[in-house]
């Protein structure tokens, strides 16, 4: 994938200058508090109207995150694909096909993995007692904390994902669909609207046998988290981070980047800038620079690739990929037009630490 289209210089122009229209007026300063503290609030409600309604699933996240998988199973992916191409589906088999796979790795789950010992979200789990994790002190090094614990939510698997900001879980269960049949790998998805949480644990294809969603603010840096550092394969940022106060996102990214394992990926898409759903903002919208209110309390930020290669460079990661995603959708009832512009990224946690300090960023190389 890469750019799709490019931008005359004429349309660059013009939309650098509709954004500025539009950030003429910014929210007051005290109702920019009040959204920053209860930003929480506005998401629930989100949920509450919404439901898992608003969101498409994002089926799209293996095509382009096929690092989601571990190697081997990605390879095998293929292949299942290739000969479901060739097989006539019955699309209302479909369901029970879903069905089936879910059965047969939670079998597979209980026989290798020791059944009843499977740990419970939110609990240090063995066979004599079972204490809430949230006994922890706040403020303390969660690895060191839960390092020393037995069993930990997925301490058994051997290849762990991390979805932030998951939602009513548009990425969680098109991911659990093919982790259930994927030996020894584990899913954490948090949010910090615990009605998005608990839409995630109501839905039919929840198990806490391969899944452990959790209500957790990333931006509270003292809050543990349900496992140790350094233990994760991937972390998926998918329209997370825009919703974030600009002044708040190193901060997350440089605590995520600590959870990852060396050689882990963090995976991240998210609004570009200048993106139809920034110029299409009315005037009073603008909370700072390209950094917008939408009408029902939420945030949203569009961003520049240099600014999120500067944050997860600044944060210890290396740059596989990152790219501008533009295209045009076409809405051909509505008649319109719409300029897509999208930030795609992987970065990963190198190998071994470098004594280096991580590379400049303040005058980022245009070549890329
Ligand atoms: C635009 S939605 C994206 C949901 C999901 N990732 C998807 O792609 O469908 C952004 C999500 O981030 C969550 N979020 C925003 N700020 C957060 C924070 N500080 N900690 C945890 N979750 C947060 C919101 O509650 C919301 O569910």
């Amino acid at each position: 994938m890469g750019d799709h289209m490019q931008w005359s210089q004429e349309e660059e122009e013009n939309a650098k200058e509709r954004a500025a229209e539009n950030s003429r007026v910014k929210v007051q300063r005290e109702d920019q508090e009040r959204y920053e503290r209860e930003a929480s609030k506005y998401w629930n409600e989100f949920y509450k109207t919404h439901k898992n309604n608003f969101f498409k699933d994002r089926n799209w996240l293996f095509l382009e995150f096929p690092e989601i998988l571990p190697e081997k199973r990605r390879e095998e992916l293929k292949t299942e694909q290739r000969s479901l191409e060739h097989t006539e589906i019955n699309t209302t088999n479909s369901f029970s096909h879903k069905n089936e796979m879910f059965e047969a790795g939670e079998k597979y789950w209980k026989k290798n993995c020791g059944g009843g010992s499977t740990a419970v979200q939110g609990y240090e789990y063995n066979k004599t007692q079972a204490k809430p994790l949230t006994d922890n002190a706040r403020g303390k090094n969660s690895g060191e904390e839960l390092g020393r614990l037995e069993s930990f939510p997925g301490s058994d698997a051997t290849y762990r994902i991390l979805e932030v900001g998951c939602g009513a879980g548009n990425s969680v269960f098109p991911i659990l669909k093919v982790l259930c049949n994927t030996p020894g790998t584990f899913l954490y998805c948090c949010d910090f609207a615990s009605g998005a949480v608990e839409l995630v644990k109501s839905h039919s294809s929840y198990n806490s046998a391969w899944c452990s969603a959790f209500v957790h603010d990333v931006c509270d840096d003292a809050l543990p988290y349900p496992f140790p550092d350094e233990i994760l394969d991937v972390i998926l940022l998918v329209f997370v981070l825009s919703t974030i106060h600009p002044d708040r996102m190193q901060g997350v990214v440089n605590r995520l980047a600590k959870l990852l394992k060396p050689g882990g990926m963090l995976l991240f898409r998210d609004y570009g800038r200048y993106d139809t759903a920034q110029l299409r903002f009315k005037k009073g919208h603008c909370l700072s620079e390209n950094f917008y209110l939408r009408g029902d309390g939420t945030r949203v930020y569009f961003f520049t690739k240099d600014e999120v290669w500067n944050m997860f460079n600044l944060a210890g990661l290396t740059e596989v990929q990152n790219l501008v995603d533009r295209r045009l959708q076409v809405n051909r009832k509505k008649k319109v037009k719409m300029q897509r512009v999208w930030i795609q990224s992987k970065f990963q946690k190198p190998l071994l630490l470098s004594l280096n300090k991580p590379e400049e960023t303040t005058e980022r190389n245009p070549c890329r």
